[in-house]
C-alpha cells in the first residue's frame, strides 16, 4: 500500500511517498529556514504563503522519485495538527483536494503522532508497550503506546518547549539559527560541570517537566558572565546537560514501572548528541533496545506522517466517503487522542 505523507504544520514543506508504513520511497522537504533567519524565529504569515508556492511542486518531486503516479497512490496523509494554523491550512486544503480528485482516502494525522512513528521507518520494528520520548520546538512529551495507536500520556512540560529553551538560549548567546544544533555543536566541547543547572522541582507531578527556570538561570549567567569562548562553551554544556539530565530523568521509573520493551526518542531535539548517547546508555543499563530516527527523520518530514497515516488507516479506515474527506479540519491546538479502532 502506498501512502503519500504531507506535513506543513510549521516552516517545512513536507512530502513522502512510503510503502506499507515502512519503506521510504522519497522523503521531500522543503526547508523555510533561510526565510525566517532573519526573523530570529518563523514568522506565521510567511509560512503558510510559502508552504503555498511549494507544495505542488514538492509533492510532484515525491512521486517523482517514488517512481510512482498519483494513480499509484493508495490513501493521503495529511497533519491536521497541531502547528501554525496558516501552514496547516494550505497541507489540510491541499490533501483535501487532492485525495477527492484521485478517490482514495484521506487520513488525518496528529504531529506528535506522525513523530512517534518515524521511527517505526527503521530496520527494527519498536515492540510494545513503547515509551516514547518526544522533544520538538513546541513538544516535551512522555507517551506509552501499548499498541498501535494508543497514545497515553505520563509527562508533559508546564511551561516551555525543550526546543524552544534551546533556541531561545542560543539567540542570546549570538549562535546560529534555529539554535538548538549551533548550541549542541558548542556544547561538545565544553565543560559542563563549570556551570551546573540542578533539576528544578516540580510541585504535584513526578513525571512533568518545567524548562523556564533553566532558560532564565542560563539568560543571567549569560549576562553576568565573561563572555569569553571558553565561557561560551561551558555555559552550553552546562545548559544542555541541564535539559538533558531533565528530560530522561522520569524515564528509568517509567520503564520499570510500566514494563517498556523499548525507549523511542523523536522530534527534532531528538537530533541532540549528548542526548541520545545519555539515552543509550540508559537503555543499555535497563537492558531494553534504544529506538531514534536518523537525523532527517527527526526533524519535520512527509515519510513520518505516510507511516502513522498506514497504521491509523489499517486501524481505523480513513475517510470513507467523499463528504468525510471535504469535511476534514484542522486545529492549532489539537490534542493527541488514540485512534477508535473501526469495527464496522
Ligand atoms: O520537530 P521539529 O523539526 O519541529 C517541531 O515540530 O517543533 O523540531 C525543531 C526543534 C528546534 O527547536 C531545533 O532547535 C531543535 O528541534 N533541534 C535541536 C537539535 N536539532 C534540532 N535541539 C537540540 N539539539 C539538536 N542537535
Ligand atoms: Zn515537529
Amino acid at each position: 500500500m502506498l501512502i503519500l505523507g504531507i506535513d506543513t504544520s510549521c516552516d517545512d514543506t513536507s512530502c513522502a511517498v512510503v510503502k506499507d508504513g515502512r519503506q521510504v520511497l522519497s522523503n521531500i522537504v522543503a526547508s523555510q529556514t533561510k526565510l525566517h533567519e532573519k526573523f530570529g524565529g518563523v514568522v506565521p504569515e510567511i509560512a503558510s504563503r510559502r508552504h503555498l508556492e511549494v507544495l505542488v511542486p514538492a509533492c510532484q518531486e515525491a512521486l517523482q522519485q517514488a517512481g510512482v503516479t498519483l494513480k499509484d497512490i493508495d490513501g493521503i496523509a495529511v497533519t491536521n495538527g497541531p502547528g501554525l494554523l496558516g501552514s496547516l491550512l494550505v497541507g489540510v486544503g491541499f490533501a483535501k483536494a487532492l485525495a477527492y480528485a484521485a478517490k482514495v482516502p484521506l487520513i488525518d494525522v496528529h504531529h506528535i503522532a506522525g513523530h512517534i512513528y518515524a521511527n517505526f521507518l527503521g530496520e527494527t520494528l519498536p515492540e510494545f508497550p513503547l515509551l516514547n520520548l518526544v522533544v520538538s520546538g513546541g513538544h516535551s512529551e512522555l507517551i506509552l503506546m501499548e499498541s498501535h495507536g494508543q497514545f497515553r500520556l505520563l509527562g508533559e512540560t508546564r511551561d516551555d518547549a525543550a526546543g524552544e529553551v534551546f533556541d531561545k538560549v542560543a539567540r542570546e548567546m549570538g549562535l546560529g539559527y534555529p539554535g538548538g544544533p549551533y548550541l549542541d555543536r558548542l556544547a561538545e566541547t565544553g565543560d559542563p560541570a563549570r556551570i551546573p543547572f540542578p533539576l528544578p522541582k516540580i510541585r504535584g507531578s513526578r513525571y512533568d517537566y518545567s524548562f523556564s527556570g533553566i532558560k532564565t538561570r542560563a539568560l543571567l549567567e549569560l549576562e553576568a558572565g565573561e563572555k569569553s569562548e571558553v565561557f561560551m562553551r561551558d555555559l552550553a554544556a552546562g545548559f544542555r546537560k541541564g535539559v538533558v539530565d531533565q528530560l530522561l530523568n522520569p524515564v528509568e521509573d517509567l520503564i520499570r514501572q510500566t514494563g517498556a520493551r523499548g525507549f523511542a526518542l523523536s522530534g527534532g531535539v531528538a537530533a541532540n548528541r549528548l542526548l541520545r548517547r545519555e539515552s543509550q546508555a540508559l537503555a543499555q543499563k535497563l537492558n531494553i533496545p534504544l529506538f531514534v530516527p536518523p537525523m532527517e527523520l527527526c526533524t519535520d518530514n512527509g515519510a513520518m506522517i505516510a507511516s502513522a497515516g498506514y497504521y491509523k488507516y489499517k486501524l481505523t479506515g480513513g475517510s470513507r466517503s467523499q463528504l468525510e474527506t471535504l469535511l476534514l479540519e484542522c486545529s492549532a491546538g489539537l490534542p493527541l487522542r488514540s485512534w477508535e479502532v473501526d469495527v464496522g
